[in-house]
């Protein structure tokens, strides 16, 4: 690790960090300008999470160890234009000092989605209503992976406190600034129905906004900087209101009825009067006019492109600020039938100064106005097809803030864009809705349903006729993966020289916390065995995302804001410049690819992991996500696009089935992972844990092969989600974790992960060699997906380091004197029984090098993670990860240490907490 470079980095992160977490806060109501705060305004802050300040989800999206992290009340005490009641913060200090966060004691899942909040009198709230001209009042959510949002008071919706203490705070104060810090959209419909709903003149979502998060809302509050945030999704009125409601939350499968009508395409086609705030809104501190000055087509046929020139000007005359334009379609609803509107372009500008002006350009190519024909209905089935008709195009500054040009992009005769082939079609029948057709084609449209076309290929000729060329097994002729690049020896010649036994241990990813790779990471793949070092090929560290670098070594990083929250900065070049910085920081990590972003559609506003993703729009997901993996190359690493696909629920996210129409997973749920392949070059992807039309991703071939390697282009690799299950690849049916030749078979590369140091032993008993001796896996298959990790990994920053064997043994220095006499022996260890961090003496009475081992258990069940970090004299040691055994004791394997006679101060760290440590053993080798 480079410690100087990394400090440097840190530093250029922060600031970046911060500006993406002001852009992306969403101003939803400025009544009488209430906000910026003015000069003379004193604010009383209400609501514990101005101390607890969320600044990220839950699970492993959100484990970020930050070096530290700046609370709402530090931000604006820190911000000289703000004031604020001291006497309403020292409460709150002191009652949370008493009553502190209660993070459900570390584990996994386990964080309650909300906090318990100190109760306010009339008499308090009244009195600081003497003191204070204005009052902010902060609303805490959470929710992350293996836990999904309840529709339900201290989740979706408000709980009854809360809404006592908003009541008492509207009571005595007529200027009320309403917070969201959460992690995802909640129920708002109270802004419309509370008693006193008129003093709450301004209400934001700050979201969790990483840990720059406090200093981003002072920004905003100050006036410092004009919120620019724009809705990545639409609030409706009533949860029930949402398409995917009816089919959300389901044990054995979802049908996705709602079809491509996700989110704001089904309000804007078929319920414009559920939405309380529409996609793409938010104000801003001044306002701003559009103006079209140029249209024009250029290029012919399915090559055309569409070209605009819009001029922002910023027409107030006190603040500066950004503007984002944004253009929808409205496409004709033709055979197949249309979304009312369909975002397909948008761009900020810089910040305007008053009278200021500035002219975006934006040039969409036609075929991306084209929609998916899964029927047959227009006479060209699996194509990607320009129905007859007139090209709307309305523009402005949200889904319905909008003015319809005058120039539009008419198609006289039926346009095929795309030929592709029927993949991923759903098994089981069931029925879509669509817009009922009528006399004028102006949305509100009625809800017709129609069949959904089902499969009508068969897998097992489409696999067994593409089975890929094999080559002879030559042993080791002397190639390193090096030379490949160098061109002395090609791919094949490289890849040929490896054992079976090889191959296989090369398609297995170890971790979590390999000691082979960067701390407390994810997984280490590539040369995961001495053997395969010895071809050349180098250890590849990976490690979660999306929002920052998760090391559960406690190893230091920057948590920049969820997804969402970056969503709504609807700003790409940002998003490129963050991740950027991102990947300068895991470069100084020596940690090659960032295992997000997370690209799935936020389909129901009850997912958990939403925050982790973007959007409900495919566009705005693919178009940001392309942005950030562009980032993260640029600075030499890669980003591994998530959860390929629709992972929409945490709800038995491991077996329930998606199932969707072919039209539906490419126009929506696909489309952001085909955007950030073909236009940000990304090379990593990780399939999700859940079926997609009765196939596991992971050994999903249509997805894995078919469309992402067939008709994208895709040249990369895929990994699994951590300890996935696969099932057939073209026969279905049940499935578990060792069919490793399905997944091989479905060209899903890489099995994450195995124990540490199990890659080469088959320590999971896969099926891999047992196959190919079967005849139902080819070498040639297992040959593709090595030489696929292969071409990945020589362009990896890993083949600039040193390739070198795994060197298992750590040399700690004693401290021979130690004048205390509570020194543990080191055999005693192994009677400890801990769940939290500790520390003490040990005294080593032998020098000798020691193997580690311990007795773990974790009472979740199988994907939840958790881990201790073990340190020597405040040296770094190793991580002991365990993934969720159901309370059963498992013994984990530690890494090599040679210590010498003496004492060591050991500390135990329960970095993720939840699981217990029985015993640590250190016997001599
Ligand atoms: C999550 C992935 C994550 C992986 C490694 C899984 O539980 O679904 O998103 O990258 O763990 O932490």
């Amino acid at each position: 690790m480079d410690r100087d470079n990394l400090l440097v980095v840190q530093n250029k992160l922060a600031p970046i960090s911060r500006q993406a977490a002001t852009e992306g806060i969403v101003l939803l109501k400025n009544d009488q300008a209430v906000l910026p705060v003015k000069q003379g305004d004193n604010l009383a802050i209400f609501g514990r999470c101005q101390l607890d300040t969320y600044r990220s989800g839950t699970g492993s999206g959100g484990a970020v160890n930050v070096r530290y992290s700046i609370s709402i009340i530090e931000g604006l005490l820190g911000n000289e234009k703000v004031h604020i009641n001291e006497e309403i913060a020292r409460q709150y200090r002191e009652w949370v000092k008493a009553n502190p966060f209660d993070d459900g004691g570390g584990g996994w899942a386990a964080e309650p989605w909300y906090q318990e909040e100190m109760l306010l009198t009339d008499e308090s709230v009244e009195r600081a209503s003497s003191q204070s001209n204005k009052a902010m009042f902060i609303i805490g959510r959470t929710a992350g992976e293996d836990q999904d949002n309840a529709d339900a008071p201290g989740s979706y919706k408000m709980t009854d406190i809360e809404m006592e203490m908003l009541v008492k705070v509207t009571r005595y104060f007529d200027d009320v600034i309403v917070v969201m810090n959460t992690t995802n959209i909640m129920d708002m419909s109270w802004l419309v129905t509370m008693e006193n709903r008129n003093a709450i003149k301004a209400v934001l979502y700050c979201w969790a906004a990483g840990m720059e998060g406090g200093h981003a809302l002072a920004d905003v509050i100050s006036g410092d900087v004009s919120p620019s945030g724009k809705l990545t999704d639409t609030i409706a009125y009533d949860l029930c209101d949402y398409p995917s409601s009816a089919n959300f939350g389901g044990t054995g499968y979802n049908c996705y009825a709602e079809d491509v009508y996700v989110g704001y395409r089904y309000f804007e086609t078929f319920k414009p009067n559920s939405v309380q705030f529409e996609f793409g809104f938010g104000l801003s501190y001044t306002t701003f006019k559009q103006e079209l000055t140029d249209f024009d087509i250029a290029g012919q046929g399915k090559n055309a492109v569409v070209r605009m020139s819009i001029k922002v000007t910023n027409v107030g005359d006190c603040y500066r600020g950004k503007d984002v334009v944004q253009i929808y379609l409205e496409a004709p609803q033709g055979r197949l039938g249309k979304s009312a509107r369909t975002l397909v372009g948008f761009k900020k500008t810089s910040p305007l100064e008053p009278s200021e002006s500035e002219t975006l350009h934006i040039s969409i190519p036609v075929r991306d106005l084209a929609s998916y024909d899964d029927s047959g209905v227009t006479g060209n089935k699996s194509c990607y097809v320009l129905e007859e008709g007139n090209y709307r195009f309305h523009v402005g500054s949200s889904v319905r803030d909008t003015v319809e040009l005058l120039h539009m992009y008419h198609v006289s005769k039926l346009l095929v864009t795309e030929e592709c082939q029927e993949a991923l079609a759903p098994l089981r029948p069931f029925e879509r809705i669509k817009p009922k057709a009528q006399a004028q084609s102006v949305s509100p449209y009625g809800v017709e349903f129609e069949p959904v076309p089902t499969r009508s290929v068969s897998l097992h000729e489409r696999i067994e006729s593409k089975l890929p060329r094999e080559f002879e097994v030559t042993g080791d002729l002397g190639f390193k993966l090096l030379d490949v690049s160098l061109g002395r020896a090609t791919m094949e010649q490289f890849v040929a020289q490896l054992s079976l036994s090889q191959l296989a241990t090369l398609v297995r990813g170890e971790g979590m916390c390999s000691p082979k790779v960067t701390p407390g990471t994810a997984a280490a793949f590539g040369g995961v065995s001495n053997e395969l070092v010895d071809f050349g090929i180098p250890v590849i560290a990976a490690a979660d995302g999306p929002s920052g670098i998760r090391m559960d070594s406690g190893h230091k990083a920057t948590q920049v804001p969820i997804g969402t929250l970056l969503g709504c900065t609807w700003n790409s070049d940002l998003n490129e410049e963050l991740f950027y910085w991102v990947g300068e920081e895991l470069r100084a990590y020596q940690i090659d690819t960032l295992l997000g972003p997370g690209v799935n559609i936020h389909r129901h506003p009850l997912n958990g992991r939403n925050f982790e993703y973007f959007s409900e729009d495919p566009f705005i997901t693919g178009t940001l996500a392309a942005a950030q993996v562009k980032g993260l190359k640029k600075a030499g690493v890669t980003g591994t696009l998530k959860h390929f696909a629709a992972n929409d629920q945490e709800t038995g996210r491991m077996d329930v089935d998606s199932v969707m129409s072919e039209r539906a997973i490419r126009e929506v749920h696909i489309k952001p992972f085909e955007m950030a392949v073909k236009s940000g070059g990304a090379t990593t992807i990780m399939t999700c844990y859940n079926p997609v039309n009765g196939h596991w991703g992971a050994s999903n071939y249509d997805l894995n092969t078919s469309v992402l390697r067939e008709e994208w282009g895709f040249k990369g690799i895929v990994m699994t989600d951590w300890w996935a299950k696969m099932n057939h690849p073209s026969e279905a049916g049940s499935e578990d974790k060792i069919h490793t030749s399905y997944m091989i078979r479905s060209q899903n590369d890489l099995y994450m992960v195995v124990d540490n140091d199990g890659a080469a032993s088959n320590v999971a008993g896969d099926d891999t060699l047992q196959a190919i001796e079967q005849g139902t896996l080819t070498l040639g298959e297992l040959q593709r997906s090595a030489m696929n990790i292969c071409w990945f990994i020589l362009d990896t920053p890993a083949m600039k380091r040193p390739v070198v064997r795994y060197e298992p043994v750590k040399a700690i220095r004693s401290f021979n004197e130690y004048l205390g006499n509570d020194a543990v022996a080191l055999e005693a260890l192994s009677t400890l029984e801990m769940s939290k961090t500790t520390s003490c003496v040990v005294e080593v009475i032998e020098g000798a090098t020691y193997q580690v081992s311990a007795l773990m258990s974790y009472a979740k069940p199988s994907l939840a993670q958790s881990s201790c970090a073990l340190s020597l004299n405040d040296e770094f040691c190793m991580s002991l990860s365990v993934h969720g055994t159901e309370g059963e004791r498992i013994s984990i394997e530690g890494s090599q240490m040679r210590l010498e006679k003496g004492f060591y101060h050991l500390c135990i760290d329960f970095v993720k907490a939840g699981a217990t440590l029985h015993e640590l053993n250190f016997s001599p080798c």
